[in-house]
């Protein structure tokens, strides 16, 4: 789409946005200029908020968090300035994997609360002006949701086809790995029927058929039921698989990166989409971000680009992936590439996505990831809040819309958990029985596990030094993090210095700077293996951030022509600014703004 043409649709967004107006006309372009910014939308000015429900606050002493515990914080997520909730599942489930095995879309997990209690939870979002976006979980259900049950009733039932089943007359169906089976298989043989059922994620995960339209309309009414009710959006759970390859060829690959190209991205993906956008997406004004690992970024765009009409926005895993599991097999950390450079690049390549099309996303940490204090920053007592502030920084200073794990803006470590009876997630568990049975290095498997598994960002949400850090006054479905004692938002806010107060800032300046959400992204320096460093540009103006990753510290230059004006962020005391130079200290960051240096001088000191 012509950037013109874009600039028209873009009136009524411009009209209705509150704060500070960004100027359409083109800047004069410096070394660093902008000529273009993307089209506005309210969707890419918020910064989002993950709430895992299970971990944020229990109101019952039952030991698991609820919906009237996210109530009793609602002031709270008010406090740091987020715009966007978005909440995991809290639809009923039996619980297999927590919440991602779905036995009725329209009705509350007893654990969780009632239907009324999600409707005050609502209400009380909206008066404080957030928004909320549910999880949309629809490529599988649970085994015990009603179709599942009849499908598996009888071969003749009308809900047969809601389901991929594999006839065993057939033969035994082509092997499928599962990403959860404790034996590892994705067919599993019912009975009853005595037929094979598919399911890429637990045994009680179930995969439904979406080439049948019946699957597709139950879908798009379960959407509507929540869009009639206020919601603002839907996180859709692995949401390429819903188009698979369905004529189930036999595969040699035993590792996913090999075996996606079956599992998902299939033939009538886009299709599925478009038909989701048309019928029901296109008629309410909400946000969609997919989840969508296994996604090339030269097919980025067919998502997201403005006149596919599919998704706006998209997670990709490139990044996470990248300093976390490795590639074949997500259990065990990747231990021998974390190369800065290479980290860089990949932000760097994403961000080349959205520059003219589309918008992106950015995190670093969520339900599925081990937390990123311990992952990318540095979770000693010295460095745990500059590391964490730096990342902050890093999350809100990109061209994407900022997704924040709650417990983050505390700076929340690992637990790293030593002994499997205090896991609860069943891909660890299941994975290790599998192993105790095939006679595997269970050691090797537990000290990986104690750094990447994903209880690391599950464990609940420290809110105190009181007893169970305030989350429960039962006891907790899994075990608190012992560094609640220092770590907690009670002490956070006492603490001006902490990382609590610095994401506030971090947040309000995203806010009041224009050109940090939609202004260009251009990388500095990109071979040093010690900082990351980058402009926004928007309309004349020149921020620059500088992150150290390294307990080093390390060492970058401005970019040529400019000299440093205004620190606007800075998580040390002390300016890293030296003439030209940046000299910053272990984790140091800072958002300076650039000054385009006319008389060829060198001038600017930072400070605050
Ligand atoms: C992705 C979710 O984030 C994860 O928690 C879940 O286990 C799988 N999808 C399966 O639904």
């Amino acid at each position: 789409m012509k950037w013109c043409l874009k600039l028209l649709l873009a009136v009524p967004l411009l009209a209705a946005c509150a704060h500070t107006a960004v100027p359409t006309t083109p800047a004069k372009p410096g070394p660093l200029g902008n000529t273009a910014a993307p089209r506005r939308a309210w969707w890419k000015e918020v910064v989002v908020y993950q709430v895992y429900p299970r971990s944020f606050q229990d109101s019952d002493n039952n030991g698991v968090g609820d919906i009237r515990g996210i109530i009793s914080r609602l002031d709270y997520i008010k406090s740091l300035g987020v715009n966007v909730v978005w909440l995991n599942p809290v639809y009923q489930s039996p619980n297999d994997d927590a919440g991602y095995d779905i036995s009725d879309y329209r009705a509350i997990m007893s654990e969780m609360g009632s239907m009324a209690d999600f409707d005050a939870l609502l209400r009380g979002l909206h008066q404080r002006g957030i928004k909320l976006v549910m999880d949309l979980v629809v490529n599988h259900t649970s085994d015990e949701h009603s179709w599942f049950q009849q499908s598996r009733s009888s071969r003749n039932n009308p809900y047969r086809d809601y389901y991929h089943w594999w006839p065993a007359e057939k033969g035994t169906p082509a092997k499928r790995w599962s990403f959860f089976d404790e034996e590892g298989s994705a067919w599993r043989f019912d009975s009853t029927t005595s037929a094979y059922y598919l399911h890429y994620f637990s045994r009680k995960q179930p995969d439904l058929k979406w080439e049948n339209p019946r699957v597709r309309q139950e879908i798009y009414d379960i959407m509507r039921f929540w869009f009639e009710k206020g919601v603002d959006g839907f996180r859709m759970d692995v949401i390429p698989f819903i188009s698979k390859d369905t004529t189930f060829p036999p595969i040699q690959a035993k590792n996913p990166p090999e075996y996606i190209a079956y599992y998902a991205n299939g033939p009538r993906l886009h299709e599925y989409l478009r038909e989701m956008n048309r019928e029901v997406l296109s008629k309410y004004d909400v946000m969609t971000v997919g989840e969508a690992g296994g996604v090339a970024v030269e097919d980025a765009l067919k998502f997201i680009a403005d006149d596919r009409h599919e998704l706006q926005t998209f997670f990709q895993f490139e990044v996470v992936d990248h300093w976390g599991r490795r590639e074949d097999n997500f259990l065990y950390p990747d231990s021998t590439d974390r190369s800065l450079p290479e980290l860089k690049g990949i932000f760097t390549k994403w961000d080349s996505v959205v520059a003219q099309d589309g918008w992106g996303t950015v995190f670093l940490g969520n339900h599925d990831q081990s937390r990123m204090v311990s992952r990318y920053g540095n979770d000693s007592p010295q460095h745990r809040k500059t590391s964490a502030k730096m990342l902050h920084t890093l999350l809100l200073t990109m061209r994407a819309t900022p997704y924040i794990y709650n417990g983050d803006e505390i700076g929340m470590a690992n637990i790293r958990f030593t002994d499997i009876r205090d896991y609860r997630d069943l891909m660890t568990i299941n994975f290790y029985q599998r192993l105790a049975r095939e006679g595997g290095d269970l050691r090797e498997f537990l000290t990986a596990q104690a750094e990447v598994s994903r209880d690391n960002g599950r464990t609940p949400m420290q809110w105190s030094a009181d007893s169970n850090a305030g989350f429960t006054g039962g006891i907790p479905w899994i075990r608190i993090n012992l560094d609640y004692r220092t770590v907690n938002v009670a002490a956070a806010e006492r603490d001006t210095s902490s990382v609590l107060h610095y994401f506030r800032r971090m947040i309000q300046l995203r806010k009041s700077e224009p050109v940090l959400v939609y202004g260009r992204y251009q990388l500095l320096d990109r071979e040093n293996p010690d900082v990351f460093a980058y402009t926004r540009s928007l309309n004349g103006r020149t921020l620059m951030v500088a992150l150290s990753f390294s307990p080093a510290g390390g060492r970058t230059a401005l970019p040529t022509g400019y000299t440093a004006g205004r620190t606007l962020m800075n998580n040390l005391a002390e300016s890293p600014v030296q003439g030209g130079q940046l000299l910053l200290r272990p984790y140091q960051a800072v958002v300076l703004e650039l000054k385009q240096d006319v008389a060829g001088r060198v001038n600017g000191q930072g400070g605050n």
